[in-house]
């Protein structure tokens, strides 16, 4: 029996601007599976980063079960009356649509599924971002899967030796899923050229060429190409099994070292340092700066561990303190330039009337005879 693993997360509204959930709603999604879930799942686990809500579940349904998604989006509308009743901010902000239509994808909420045959032991990280958006996890995968310089694995592991299999979605394509499948390390720089445009091309997923099995899964939504204008970022999560066949745990944690710069925080608008961050945490300055948590689980028939927090680690306070200073370093130039995203970024937003409206006041003068 093949095990299913799905993680469907969504912004229903959150205290004091885009901070995070109130405990209440929190506590209204949760129990919510609970008590749906008793037949459908074998096992799961409710939490937050940032303002975002992550249900992740294990059953043996298969990816887009109908009845999976419903029962993700039934726990998103009961936590929407509550977040309604309680004032928050934002209620029900990724619910696009009125009314759910067999699979959550295209409605609003970020999705990510696994399904595989589970090893003796099975490992695995449950990443969620929130105030960015799926592009961010192109460079923490590109070198965990791709650089030995990151993963010596690559040059250590003979299950490893053949590389992986990136499946990159090209998301600027609105009319259906537009896919191409790259192989590292042959295509390596075929898959540079297409991962370094953080905003149109993401990983959808990543498998092992040695075994054939997936180890990524990523959410590919973008929410303003649902909704045609700004709603919010498309905050998204990411599930990766590790070790064996796979990249270790700490290879693929090593690259959020960096902190590198994404798209997101204030008004899904500007370019911000990645922080890592323990579960659970909000954000604050300059809504954000962007932050990314991550689950370390184990699991059996299913059933999962407790969760451990993979950037609780002392190690991690120091990177925080380095991002910290690059927020506020990028926050200096304000909107200029690379501060703030590109027009194309922005065309959602409300900066193209204003445009349009000064289109029409420019004037061209004719050149002296
Ligand atoms: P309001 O314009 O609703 O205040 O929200 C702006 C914001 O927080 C960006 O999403
Ligand atoms: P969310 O997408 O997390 O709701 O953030 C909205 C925003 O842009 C806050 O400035
Ligand atoms: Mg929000
Ligand atoms: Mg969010």
């Amino acid at each position: 029996m093949k095990t299913t693993l799905s993680v469907i997360k969504a912004d229903i509204g959150s205290i004091g601007g885009h901070i995070c959930p109130s405990r209440r709603l929190l506590e209204t999604v949760q129990s919510y599976v609970q008590r749906h879930g008793e037949e459908l799942l074998v096992d799961s686990y409710v939490s937050f980063t940032g303002d975002d809500i992550a249900i992740l579940m294990t059953h043996t349904r298969g990816p887009g079960d109908g009845q999976i998604h419903k029962l993700a989006w039934e726990a998103f509308v009961a936590g929407t009356a509550t977040a309604k009743a309680e004032g928050l901010y934002g209620a029900g902000q990724d619910l696009l649509k009125d009314a759910f239509s067999g699979n959550v994808r295209g409605m609003g909420p970020a999705v990510a599924e696994l399904e595989f045959d589970e090893r003796p032991n099975e490992p695995f990280l449950f990443f969620a971002a929130d105030k960015t958006d799926p592009g961010a996890y192109n460079l923490p995968l590109y070198l965990a899967f791709a650089d030995p310089m990151t993963t010596p694995g690559l040059m250590l592991a003979p299950t490893m030796a053949k590389g992986f299999r990136f499946v990159i979605m090209d998301v600027s394509h609105t009319a259906g899923d537009r896919t191409i499948q790259l192989d590292a390390p042959e295509e390596l720089y075929d898959i540079a050229a297409l991962l370094r445009d953080n905003e149109r091309y993401v990983v959808e997923s990543i498998w092992s060429r040695s075994s054939g099995e997936q180890s990524v899964a990523v959410s590919t939504s973008r929410l303003h190409n649902i909704a045609g204008k700004y709603t919010g970022k498309d905050d998204p999560v990411m599930l990766v099994r590790v070790q064996k066949n796979f990249p270790a745990t700490g290879e693929v944690l090593a690259p959020y070292a960096i902190g590198h710069y994404v798209a997101g925080c204030m008004r899904g608008s500007h370019q911000m340092p990645l922080m890592p961050v323990p579960l659970g945490s909000g954000i604050s300055y300059f809504d954000g700066p962007p932050v990314v948590s991550c689950a370390a689980f184990a699991m059996h028939e299913g059933k999962m561990t407790e969760a451990v927090d993979a950037f609780a680690h002392p190690f991690w306070e120091r990177v925080r303190d380095r991002v910290s200073d690059k927020a506020m370093e990028m926050r200096r130039q304000g909107f200029f330039g690379a501060a703030m995203l590109p027009m194309s970024e922005l065309e959602y937003t409300g900066i193209m009337e204003k445009l349009a409206t000064l289109d029409g006041r420019f004037q061209v003068h004719k050149k002296a005879a």
